[in-house]
């Protein structure tokens, strides 16, 4: 049904995901011709607005954060000529009424059923309003071809993310429901998968006899801005590790599925969040190291402390900071650290995951020999690079490491879609593979429920200030140790 009529609802239209991510990505799909012939984006929040006035807006939006800059006047004007606004309180019975009524409509004037994608791009606490309100008015019942989207925070922990499943479940089927990751959606993380299992020749390496530890580091030069309200009460544990860092390190560690197939693919990944070693409250404290940032200058602006932004509390105990050590207990990777870290107002952002190779056991060179390494860079840069030592030219036998490089700027000179485009176009298409699965969004909380029922407990205990604009707290080096001095980064 590729080419069916699309109708793609978006709740919280009015909000910054929209503005930011969801319309400059739809723009971008047509502007490609990847939306089908005939689509509706019917935007639902509870401002009153003038629609025209509020398609300017996301004209703004459009403009300022594509990926391709500035719209194209007459393309704009096409595109937007399918979005309509609907003013409705997601509270409210009869805004469904209006919704269904136009959707009907859609499908009537085109005599087809189309495509319906419904869009949450809304706080947790309407998730379940407006999910019961598209089952109540039967507007989303057909599992081949309507679709909900809910973004992230799924849940607050297990038992809520569970409440959630349940709550999803009992009105749609699973196939229906897109709990979106957007990491998994970045082009350089969808290209792990091929990289791991397109070239055999680093398969037979990849395990605890030739990799000595795994860095998976996600530094984000940003600090909370505006969403102090959410952020305050989430911290870098839930915003981050429970869903993108845990993602990266599947992928990293799963075992090669039987065929690229989504199920399968699925499959392997929630198995390693399974094999993950659980902290015991003790562990919790010395394999994960908290931090929260304090005044300091980041890329030459001043940032105020995190206490101080908007929206958060004068002593809030909130981790804007973590790195942890875990453990996979399985035949694969037993006894190999993987070591995640996150944080923000760190002083700059980059996203890049290292897997460190063992050194020879038999070492024939007087010099001390740098390990293999191999760093995948998911953003800013678009890299992988791998580290092996070289006799420096000379007379001498001399040796010193050099690199590799691979770099999507110099290889390729298609443009790098974002995240969001990916995963809108498979959401269309019906495609799941890159969408977390119910019993990932649980494994994955149930891995990080031993550190939030730790820090629960002590809320303040071994909580470090670190400045903004520098690399975090020093214990959070201290962890990598015996392993590596200091965390990897894109040299
Ligand atoms: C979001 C988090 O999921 O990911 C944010 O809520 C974070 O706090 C963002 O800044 C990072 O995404 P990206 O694509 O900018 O790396």
């Amino acid at each position: 049904g590729k080419n069916l009529p699309s109708a793609i609802t978006i709740f919280g239209a009015k909000g910054d995901l929209t503005r930011r991510k969801l319309i400059p990505a739809l723009y971008n799909l047509f502007t490609d011709h990847h939306l089908p012939p005939v689509f509706t984006i019917c935007c639902v929040d509870f401002l009153e607005e003038d629609e025209e006035v509020f398609k300017q807006d996301l004209l703004a939006g459009v403009n300022e954060f594509s990926r391709n800059g500035k719209a194209d006047e007459a393309v704009w004007n096409e595109f937007a000529s399918c979005i309509t606004y609907l003013q409705g309180d997601f509270m409210k019975e009869d805004t469904y009424k209006r919704l269904r009524k136009k959707l009907d409509t859609f499908d009537k004037e085109n005599k087809k059923n189309s495509v319906r994608i419904f869009y949450f791009a809304v706080a947790p606490r309407f998730i379940e309003v407006i999910a019961d309100a598209l089952h109540v008015n039967t507007m989303c019942g057909r599992d081949q071809q309507d679709r909900i989207v809910v973004e992230k925070p799924f849940g607050t922990d297990l038992e809520t993310a569970k409440k959630l499943n349940r709550f999803l479940t009992k009105r749609f089927a699973e196939k229906q429901i897109y709990r979106i990751d957007h990491y998994l959606g970045k082009e350089a993380v969808q290209n792990i998968m091929a990289f791991r299992f397109a070239n055999y020749v680093f398969e037979p390496l990849w395990n605890r006899k030739y990799i000595d530890h795994i860095q998976i580091s996600v530094a984000e030069e940003v600090g909370v801005g505006k969403r102090g309200g959410y952020y305050d009460s989430s911290g870098a544990l839930r915003d981050m590790v429970q869903n993108h860092l845990l993602q990266l390190l599947c992928i990293i560690a799963m075992e090669r599925p039987g065929f690229y197939q989504s199920e399968l693919i699925r499959d392997a990944k929630v198995k390693v969040l399974k094999h993950i070693r659980p902290f015991t409250q003790q562990q919790v404290f010395k394999n994960v190291i908290r931090g929260q940032y304090t005044a300091g200058n980041v890329q030459g602006g001043r940032r105020v402390a995190y206490r101080k932004e908007e929206q958060v509390q004068p002593a809030s105990n909130t981790e804007t900071f973590v790195a942890a050590r875990l453990f996979i207990d399985n035949d694969r990777w037993k006894g190999v650290p993987f070591y995640l870290r996150t944080g923000k107002s760190m002083p700059v952002q980059s996203s890049v995951i290292t897997i460190q190779f063992k050194d020879s056991p038999h070492k024939i060179f007087k010099d001390d020999l740098t390990p293999n390494r191999l760093v995948i860079s998911i953003q800013p840069e678009l890299e992988i690079s791998l580290l092996f030592e070289s006799k420096v030219p000379g007379l001498k036998m001399k040796l010193k490491p050099v690199e590799m490089d691979f770099t999507y700027q110099e290889a390729y000179t298609e443009t790098i879609p974002e995240a969001y485009e990916a995963l809108l176009l498979d959401v269309l298409e019906g495609n799941p593979t890159l969408f977390m699965r119910a019993d990932q969004v649980e494994a994955a909380w149930k891995v990080v429920m031993p550190i939030l029922d730790a820090w629960k407990k002590y809320p303040s205990k071994e909580l470090h200030l670190y400045k903004a604009g520098t690399w975090g707290p020093s214990t959070a080096t201290e962890l990598l140790k015996p392993y590596a001095k200091d965390w990897f980064r894109l040299s």
